[in-house]
């Protein structure tokens, strides 16, 4: 199975610090974001990555990365996305880098308190179709700010509706994906959403109406240190106390 780390984007929600870095180069306690995302994929056993990135600090990457042997990854592939046009335009430039095999995409401002590793193993089990990592969310104020699945009676995902008004459900879709690699396929059938950016939601929706979706809970902390300062900064409070990737 590769892995693809997505850390493209502008990080508008955390201007102004993000007009003089990119976004997953910030730190979150004592090392640079980017790193809890590596962590997260070597620690499922993929040692085969490629990082997307893009804008003006695209070079920072390798300085802080180099050829990733530092960091437990076999083969690091570099991308770089031209603009911002969507997570899945971004996952789309890994195409050849995947092949035909299985990919683990994550992106790259989530941090989880668990391990990622039995979703992994799932999908490497019957590496068909696609399978989302879900987490419990309470708060409706949040759940407006992520992708929320829609459940039917038997418990299975009908659809995901991204950034709803009136979230369908308790629970948010964490950035965290398992694909064939049909999912290049999925990509170039994509029309740009509202915001104008090739959606990942969209992508998910695809392989639900096939039939093709499988989900698991995440267990333990997750968060999107990029959703807003006061995410970002609860990310850091966690992870000082608690640490991250463990397990
Ligand atoms: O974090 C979980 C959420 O991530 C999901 O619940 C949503 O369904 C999903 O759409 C996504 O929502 P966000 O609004 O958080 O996505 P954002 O635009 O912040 O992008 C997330 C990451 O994807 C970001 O850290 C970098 C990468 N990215 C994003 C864009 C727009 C790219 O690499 N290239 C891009 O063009």
């Amino acid at each position: 199975m590769k892995g693809v780390l997505l850390a493209g984007g502008t990080g508008s929600r955390l201007h102004p610090l993000t007009r003089i870095t990119n976004k997953h180069l910030l730190p979150i306690y004592d090392r640079p974001m980017i790193s809890y995302a590596i962590e997260a994929v070597v620690n499922a056993g993929i040692t085969e990555v490629m990082l997307v990135t893009g804008g003006t600090h695209a070079g920072e990457f390798l300085r802080l990365l180099g050829n990733g042997h530092e960091f437990g990854i076999d083969r690091l592939s570099y991308g770089y996305q031209d603009r911002p046009g969507g997570i899945a335009e971004a996952l789309g430039l890994a195409e050849r880098f995947v092949g035909d095999d299985p990919v683990l995409v994550m992106l790259a401002d989530n941090i989880v308190g668990g391990s990622i590793r039995p979703m992994v193993e799932a999908f490497c089990a019957d590496p068909h179709g696609a399978r989302i990592l879900l987490t419990p969310v309470q708060e409706e104020r949040h759940l407006r700010h992520l992708g929320v699945p829609d459940f039917d009676d038997g418990g299975r995902v009908r659809g995901i509706v991204e950034k709803p008004a009136d979230p369908p459900s308790k629970f948010g879709v964490t950035g965290i994906y398992c694909y064939d690699a049909d999912v290049f396929r999925v990509i170039p059938t994509l029309e740009p959403s509202g915001r104008g950016e090739l959606e990942i939601t969209d992508v998910n929706n695809h392989y639900i109406r096939q039939g093709a979706m499988a989900f698991d809970v995440l267990e333990g902390f997750w968060g999107d240190a990029g959703e807003s300062i006061d995410a970002y900064y609860a990310v850091n409070d966690f992870v000082r106390e608690h640490g991250a990737n463990k397990g």
